[in-house]
């Protein structure tokens, strides 16, 4: 296939690019650094800068959507809050418009969304058809999703991937908490009740094979391991698995204080569960939560 990828030089996107070249798929990846697209995804990945450089007669065969400032970095101040729309929403809008304009469209349109959609939930189990929370990370996804979908008005399939944690050693959530935890400082967040709905990388790029070329998947996908933990188990695990105690406790207060209403993405949880996935079958290749983690730091 040739696919057209935003985001491609993520987390996320670094790895599928990996998968997709070793299958033979002819790769472009959107970068505001084009120069580096070669070293993180692959000497053979086209570049492209902006999407005015797709014209209407290229054709591309799947899109894969994933482009979007970082959520947690910063505090969401009302300028951090615009950049994290418009480098989701309003780019999703462009790319909807390149869709459009192409003389033959793209089959699939895989999108990135996340767990974040639901809001903080406490316990409460969460599929696919569970109702959106009201926060800010859910209003984005809210309106990434929508701004997505408008591609199914061109005939385009659409899956929107509702990603969870990622668990990755090259970045995101486990690679910023393994050097405390090696060093013994690992650290419960608050009351560590808060759910956390994870996915190890492997699984994460696998799903996303799958809903690329399965032709029955459409709409919203929760891409979480059937097990989620709270932050007091994945505490516990973590340091289990790195041999290493883990005595320390963030205080709530003191997290609100320091990273603002953002605080909310470690305190408050989501208990998803990939109900679309099991219901197709995907079988998980890490489950639980102690497997995955083994895999990826022993
Ligand atoms: N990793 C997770 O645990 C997780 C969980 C849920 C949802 N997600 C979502 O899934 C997507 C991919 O995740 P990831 O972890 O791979 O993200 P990532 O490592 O932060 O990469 C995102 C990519 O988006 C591009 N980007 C950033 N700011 C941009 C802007 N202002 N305009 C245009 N492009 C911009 C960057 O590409 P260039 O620098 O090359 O332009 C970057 O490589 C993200 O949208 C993220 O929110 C991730």
């Amino acid at each position: 296939m040739n696919i057209l990828i935003t985001g491609g030089t993520g987390l996320i996107g670094r790895r599928l690019c990996k998968t997709l070249l070793a299958e033979g798929h002819e790769l472009t990846v959107l970068s505001r650094k084009p120069d580096s697209v070669a070293e993180k995804c692959g000497v053979t990945v086209r570049a492209m800068r902006s999407l005015n450089e797709w014209l209407p007669s290229q054709a591309f065969d799947a899109v894969i959507n994933l482009a979007g400032e970082p959520i947690v970095d910063q505090r969401w101040t009302e300028k951090r809050k615009q950049a994290l729309w418009d480098s989701r929403i309003a780019l999703t809008d462009e790319l909807v418009r390149r869709i459009a304009a192409a003389e033959r469209k793209p089959a699939v349109l895989l999108s990135g969304s996340a767990i974040g959609y639901y809001g903080g939930r406490a316990d409460e189990a969460l599929d696919e058809t569970s109702t959106a929370g009201s926060d800010f990370p859910a209003q984005l996804c809210i309106a990434w999703e929508a701004a997505a979908r408008k591609a199914e008005n061109f005939g385009v399939r659409v899956c929107l991937q509702r990603t969870g944690l990622v668990l990755s050693t090259e970045g995101g959530l486990l690679a910023r908490m393994t050097t405390p935890f090696r060093l013994g400082m690992g650290t419960r967040v608050g009351d560590g009740k808060q759910w956390m709905s994870w996915i190890h990388i492997e699984d994460c790029v696998a799903i996303m094979l799958r809903l690329l070329r399965d032709g029955q998947t459409h709409g919203p996908y929760n891409v979480t391991t059937p097990q989620p933990v709270t932050n007091a188990e994945f505490t516990r695990t973590l340091a289990a698995v790195l041999r290493r105690p883990a005595p320390f406790v963030a205080p709530a207060a003191l997290l609100k204080l320091s990273m603002g209403e953002s605080a909310s993405l470690l305190l408050e949880g989501q208990r998803v569960l990939p109900k679309k996935l099991e219901s197709a079958h995907y079988r998980f290749q890490f489950p639980e939560l102690r497997g995955a983690l083994e895999n990826l730091l022993n």
